[in-house]
């Protein structure tokens, strides 16, 4: 299939654009490479073998990223492209409502007018809200604590109701739960801007002696050690979620969690992450941070009924592959 990836210079898009080119499938990139430094798609080249098409394109300027499917017979397209950094959203929303928002239909809007029927759209475990885990495609959703969150919730809707309009359209909402880790090759992974936020590339950080040490974000959780819970999935099972949703989407709109089913501690992906790569991780108690939830992982029988796909890496192949990224 000729597959637009939006996106796909970044962290889960650039891991998804090497699970697509393995597939068999021919890749054209539109990516402004705000949140990227060039260079990563000449990786993903390295790794597969195979040419990508690349097209620098912020894909909320509608004319721009028309030209791209005129030019292409496009059969899917799959939607990276926005902002993602949860605790910036709360300061900046308006950023977040109009890239997430805009990209959303402007790409949803082109695929109508050019009769591309496949769309797949990277939503996230943050549209459950601090809902009952484990967290199930059906569950009616609960308030969003971020803009980040609220925009994820508003894409989906759009996409959903315009596929209800639209006989013959299909999509797929992918939420995803915390996406960690690195192609197996440590060419490509998750580079952060300045200080991490997220969790993994925390710690990789101080592993490396970059940051002093980790700040655990509070301990008085109802949880197993009292610290946050999450399911962390390697990219790269991710990324061949994306495969399996672009091959198998059928018309209308539909749901599907990617996560492993497990939770993981923050303390316990410390310790993971100590024993896989043999290294010490420094870390405090802090207190909790503004808006997270105690506790969230996937049931993801879902995608396994339909699509056969399951998460197949371990903890530990998610910390050695961050860490040899890292390196
Ligand atoms: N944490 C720390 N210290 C840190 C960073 C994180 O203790 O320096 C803790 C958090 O409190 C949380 C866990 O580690 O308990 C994971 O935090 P992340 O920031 O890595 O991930 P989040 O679960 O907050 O957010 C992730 C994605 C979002 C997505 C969300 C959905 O980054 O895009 O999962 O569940 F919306």
């Amino acid at each position: 299939m000729n597959i637009l990836v939006a996106g796909g210079a970044g962290y889960i898009g650039s891991h998804t654009c090497v699970a697509l080119l393995e597939a068999g499938h021919t890749v054209i990139v539109a990516d402004d490479l705000s949140q990227r430094k060039s260079g990563t798609l000449e990786l993903v080249q390295r790794i597969t073998g195979r040419k990508i098409i690349f097209h620098l394109v912020d894909v909320t300027d509608e004319a721009a990223t028309e030209a791209v499917f005129a030019k292409y017979d496009l059969e899917g397209v799959i939607h990276f492209a926005g902002l993602k950094v949860v605790g910036e959203s709360l300061t900046k929303p308006l950023a977040y409502y109009y890239n997430n928002l805009v990209s959303t239909m402007v790409l949803a809007k082109l695929c109508l007018k050019y009769g591309v029927e496949r769309f797949v759209f990277s939503s996230s475990a943050a549209v459950y809200g601090a809902n009952q885990i484990p967290f199930v495609e059906s569950m009616p959703l609960l308030p969003a604590t971020t803009p980040y969150g609220e925009s994820k919730v508003m894409s989906e809707r759009i996409l959903a109701d315009t596929a209800q309009a639209e006989p013959g359209w299909s999509v797929a909402l992918l939420r995803y739960f915390n996406p960690v880790g690195a192609h197996e090759s440590g060419l490509i992974g998750e580079t952060p801007a300045g200080i991490p936020t997220n969790l993994m590339p925390y710690i990789t950080q101080v592993a490396k002696g970059k940051l002093d040490k980790l700040q655990v974000f509070g301990d008085d959780y109802p949880t197993v050690d009292g610290t946050g819970v999450r399911d962390y999935i390697h990219v790269m099972d991710l990324a061949e979620g994306h495969v399996a949703a672009v091959e198998k989407l059928t018309p209308g709109v539909h749901v599907y969690n990617l996560g492993t089913g497990r939770g993981t501690s923050v303390l316990q992906l410390v310790r993971a992450f100590e024993e896989a790569n043999g290294l010490r991780v420094p870390y405090e108690i802090g207190p909790r941070r503004l808006g997270d939830i105690p506790a969230c992982y996937a049931d993801t029988t879902k995608a396994q009924r339909d699509w056969g796909w399951t998460s197949k890496r371990t903890l530990a192949d998610m910390c050695r592959d961050a860490w040899r990224f890292a390196r």
